[in-house]
């Protein structure tokens, strides 16, 4: 496989995480990062070895020389800054959530399909192996059919006006930042279901915490609770006519997924320790689909972002919640 050129826009928290990870790969050549301050981005590009920075979003999409880029800013910037990758000829690798809303989301998913350029929504849980085999147990039918999950996120974060999690402006809330991983895997297992019950403690103009309930005509279910009010363990059940899995803690990146039969005898555990920080296994999906030229990934479809989406989207019509641009 030849090397990929890597640009980053945003120097924040998770930019730092997932290029500690670019760095690692033989595939990636860190070429550029972007940020809206000359000196963040120079302190970024020494820290990684990027060859090129730039204290503008603009000036990067339209100079540098990254063919990929990952964007990792607030979500309401991600439509502005995905927009300009794209119309700079770029491929993206953006954030979650991808866009605050379902029709900013299918503006950018068009935009990439008329540009014919990669675009995938940085939804790492999927790429994960522990991931990967829980689904190869469902599919193989060792669980039978999935009758009840149940996936929480939810962490003590304290107050700060001035961070994006509990800023309307900037897309805050726990919706987008964390509950987009229980919703995704229940998405992902069940599809879209057949009616929605959801409750948030609103404060700030976002949901500071939520519980949402997914109910499907066949008599499945699925409940989840997000937040920034309460600490769980954040793990994941999925059970099934003939036995249950769980996930371990912090579920979306665990490296732990066990099997169980019905009367809860252990039947098989899957354990995959990460080589780096577990970004690299989204990176390698995009390297494996850059290099094979495929434009959308078979782990996270476009379809898969859009109907996320909605069901975010339906979520917060029950409660009320609008970003100041809706
Ligand atoms: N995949 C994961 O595990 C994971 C984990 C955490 C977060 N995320 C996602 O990654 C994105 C960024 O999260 P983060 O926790 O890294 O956020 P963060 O620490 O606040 O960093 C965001 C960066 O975006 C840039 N930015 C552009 N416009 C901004 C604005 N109006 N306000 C604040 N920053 C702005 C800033 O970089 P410059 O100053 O350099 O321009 C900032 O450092 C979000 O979409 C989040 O959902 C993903």
């Amino acid at each position: 496989m030849r090397k990929f050129r890597w640009g980053v826009i945003g120097t924040g928290k998770i930019a730092h995480t997932f290029a500690t990870a670019l760095k690692h790969s033989e595939y990636a050549e860190l070429c550029a990062v972007a940020s809206r301050s000359d000196e963040k981005a120079r302190d970024f590009a020494e820290k990684f070895g990027f060859s090129e920075y730039y204290g503008s979003y603009k000036e990067f999409a339209e100079k540098s020389g990254a063919e990929i880029v990952y964007i990792a800013t607030p979500m309401a910037s991600h439509l502005s800054d995905a927009w300009l990758c794209l119309e700079n000829g770029k491929n993206v690798l953006c954030e979650k959530s991808l866009t605050l809303n379902t029709p900013q989301t299918e503006k950018l998913l068009a935009f990439a399909k008329e540009k014919d350029l990669f675009f995938m929504e940085a939804m790492w849980m999927k790429c994960r192996p522990v991931y990967r085999k829980m689904k190869e147990w469902i599919a193989s039918g060792l669980i039978g059919d999935i009758e009840y999950i149940k996936a929480d996120f939810s962490n003590f974060i304290p107050y700060n006006e001035n961070d994006r999690l509990f800023r309307s402006d900037c897309g805050g809330g726990c919706l987008l930042d964390l509950g987009i991983y229980p919703i995704t895997l229940t998405h992902d297992l069940l599809g879209v279901p057949d009616e929605i019950i959801s409750s948030a403690h609103m404060m700030y103009g976002i949901d500071m915490s939520n519980s949402i309930l997914f109910r499907y005509k066949n008599g499945a279910f699925s409940s989840m609770d997000n937040g920034f009010e309460i600490q769980l363990r954040n793990n994941a059940i999925i059970s099934g006519t003939k036995g249950f899995i769980t996930l371990g803690n912090w579920f979306h990146c665990t490296d732990e997924g066990i099997l169980y039969d019905r009367s809860g005898s252990e039947v098989e555990r899957f354990v995959r320790k990460d080589d780096i920080n577990g970004y690299e296994y989204e990176v390698d999906e995009v390297h494996r689909c850059l290099e094979s030229g495929i434009k959308e990934s078979p782990l996270v479809p476009h379809s898969d972002t859009v109907a996320v989406m909605k069901l975010m989207d339906q979520c917060r019509a029950q409660w009320g919640m609008k970003f100041p641009e809706e």
